[in-house]
């Protein structure tokens, strides 16, 4: 297997676009090294660092924790097993949160979920005069388990 990748390579291997890869090139998420005409080439575990990108924006992770996450890794050597468990315990809390709400929205969402609109009967018993406001903006039934763990 080659070892150094074209951002083609990279590209056809992901799925990503070679504008994201130079996006996430230019944000610091991933790194190239230039051939002796000038092109990226990118060593070949830039495909899992990629891929754990995408991963995390499509569970809606920003882009400063994806930073944060990856700069765990180390930059010099290809990240180990050992390296990769010790990121993804670091973001175990901020998953199960991410995986609760997706869980309440899925099972609530038929219910008042606490935005203060009052347009479901159900509202009238579960968010009263919209009692829920005091807690704060948004849709707070759907918040609150996330925000008082
Ligand atoms: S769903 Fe909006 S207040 Fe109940």
């Amino acid at each position: 297997m080659d070892e150094e990748l074209t951002i083609g390579a990279v590209s056809d291997r992901t799925g990503v676009a070679t504008s994201a890869l130079r996006f996430y090139e230019s944000q610091g998420l991933i790194h190239a090294t230039r051939s002796d005409g000038g092109q990226r080439r990118y060593v070949r575990d830039t495909l899992r660092r990629v891929s754990f990108i995408r991963i995390a924006q499509q569970v809606g992770l920003s882009l400063d924790e994806i930073r944060n996450a990856l700069s765990s890794l180390p930059d010099n050597r290809t990240p180990t097993p050992r390296d990769w468990e010790r990121l993804s315990t670091s973001w175990r809390p901020r998953l199960d949160g991410q995986i609760a709400m997706l869980e309440r929205l899925r099972d609530n969402l038929a219910g008042c979920i606490g935005c203060g609109c009052l347009s479901l009967k159900v509202c009238q018993l579960a968010n009263p005069g919209d009692e829920a406001a005091r807690l704060g903006a948004g849709p707070r039934w759907m918040m609150e388990q996330q925000e008082t763990p």
